[in-house]
């Protein structure tokens, strides 16, 4: 099944979401690396790795509200209390907050840093500021914030998935898992 149900993730949502997250974990260890690793031709290329795989990612998750704008959202049981139902609903929203706003602010940074901005060495993205030292700087200290932000979000949402599945049994972990649609 394709698409999801009132109660299931259908294959094109579960595949966004599982490549997405893989791909977020090597864009994180990029961006450490990219960051720590010392001046050298090695260093800009981890740049050029961190922000064509960003760029990718803000691609992936443009397909992924579409699809979920034009699909139905599973509903969580009914066992599920009011208040976690609220949170799960803030959490998934800042996720996606930050899932826009990291490679935006990126792009804003690597633009004002009047630094040219090769997609995987195949071709040029166009500047989306004008160089701009200080923008450059602010846009380094929000995308770190968002790092932040994001890597706590991770943290609660990975323990609420353990938590359904290890506590409550209410199968919503595994209703995310490949080969689970009813
Ligand atoms: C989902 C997408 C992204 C994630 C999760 C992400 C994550 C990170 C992380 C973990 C760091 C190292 C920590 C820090 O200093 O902030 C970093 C740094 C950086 N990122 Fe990203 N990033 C994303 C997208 C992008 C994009 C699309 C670009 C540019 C087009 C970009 C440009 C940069 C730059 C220039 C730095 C170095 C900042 C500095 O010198 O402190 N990032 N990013
Ligand atoms: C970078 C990694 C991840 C990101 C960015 C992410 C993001 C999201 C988002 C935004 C949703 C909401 C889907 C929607 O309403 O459209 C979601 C759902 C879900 N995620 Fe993740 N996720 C990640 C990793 C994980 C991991 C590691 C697990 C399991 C341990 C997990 C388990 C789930 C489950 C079970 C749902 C479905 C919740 C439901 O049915 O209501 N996620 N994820």
């Amino acid at each position: 099944m394709l698409g999801n149900t009132v109660d299931s993730w259908g294959t094109v949502a579960k595949l966004l979401h599982w490549s997405m997250a893989l791909l977020l974990l090597i864009q994180l260890v990029l961006g450490v690396l990219a960051v720590a690793w010392p001046l050298s031709p090695a260093k800009l290329n981890l740049f050029i790795w961190h922000k064509s795989l960003g760029l990718a990612l803000l691609l992936l998750v443009s397909i992924r509200l579409l699809w979920r704008w034009s699909n139905p959202v599973p509903g969580l049981p009914p066992t599920i209390p009011n208040w976690q139902r609220q949170a799960s609903w803030v959490s998934h929203l800042l996720l996606y907050f930050c899932l826009v706003a990291l490679p935006l602010t990126g792009w804003v940074m690597s633009s004002a840093s009047n630094i040219p901005l090769k997609v995987f060495w195949l071709f040029r993205l166009p500047d989306i500021t004008a160089p701009d030292k200080a923008l450059a700087q602010m846009m380094k200290g929000v995308h770190f914030g968002l790092v932040v932000l994001f890597v706590l979000l991770l943290a609660v949402h990975i323990l609420a998935a353990l938590h359904h599945y290890f506590v409550r049994h209410d199968g919503v972990l595994e209703r995310m898992l490949p080969g689970r649609e009813r």
